[in-house]
């Protein structure tokens, strides 16, 4: 998806920066403190530290397959095709509370592996729609010393992809076309929703 975004984005060649101000008293969104991201629309940037506290990292064999966001203490969402067709769901685990995929010295971060994952049922694995899935876990510790935060979910009939508005991605996706491997911080990069 990150890789879709950027081949998209390398088209229009467009440097574009946009200031996200982090709302410390909503409960969701990005991180608990507050702080001004400016993030550059080809290549990305690297993110600073707890600034989107409710990107984890999902991985199967501990290594990163996808970016998952937290619901809630135990409830992931994520894409359904990162988890179809796994048969042996203890393969797969959570990172949250960290930048780094591979830093085991970032003492924020909390490993939980998966106990159920639900896909869409109407996700097809041709057209990719539907691509939807919850992941749950056991509870992750969320006092406010962990960092965590949850993703903001729009209301029933609110669309939050009007056209042009604002948008982050956030993610450890490669961070140039052809390259294969991950980054291994965490990256941001700013789009705009087209309608
Ligand atoms: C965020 O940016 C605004 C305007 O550029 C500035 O006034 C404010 O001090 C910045 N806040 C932080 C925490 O950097
Ligand atoms: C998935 O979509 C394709 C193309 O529209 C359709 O032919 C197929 O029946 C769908 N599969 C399922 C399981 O719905
Ligand atoms: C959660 O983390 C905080 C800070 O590290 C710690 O004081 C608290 O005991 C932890 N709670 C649980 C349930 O592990
Ligand atoms: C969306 O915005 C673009 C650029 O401003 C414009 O060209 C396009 O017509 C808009 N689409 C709709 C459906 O309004």
């Amino acid at each position: 998806m990150i890789l879709l975004i950027f081949f998209v984005l390398s088209l229009i060649k467009i440097i574009h920066s946009t200031t996200y101000r982090c709302d410390p008293t909503i409960s969701c969104g990005c991180s608990a403190r507050t702080t001004n991201v400016t993030s550059r629309i080809v290549g990305g940037a690297a993110t600073a530290d707890y600034t989107w506290g409710w990107i984890v990292s999902l991985q199967r064999s501990s290594s990163h397959a996808c970016g998952a966001s937290l619901l809630t203490s135990e409830y992931a969402i994520t894409a359904a095709h990162c988890v179809y067709g796994v048969s042996d769901i203890s393969l797969l685990s959570i990172l949250a509370g960290t930048n780094y995929l591979y830093d085991t010295s970032v003492t924020t971060s909390q490993r939980r592996t998966i106990t159920k994952v639900t896909i869409h049922p109407n996700y097809n694995c041709t057209t990719i729609a539907s691509d939807i899935a919850i992941l749950q876990f056991a509870t992750l510790n969320v006092s406010s010393s962990s960092k965590l935060t949850f993703i903001c979910l729009p209301k029933q009939n609110q669309d939050p992809f009007k056209n042009n508005t604002d948008l982050v991605a956030v993610g450890w996706g490669t961070t140039s076309q052809g390259r294969s491997t991950p980054s291994n911080y965490l990256q941001q990069v700013t789009i705009q929703a087209i309608a």
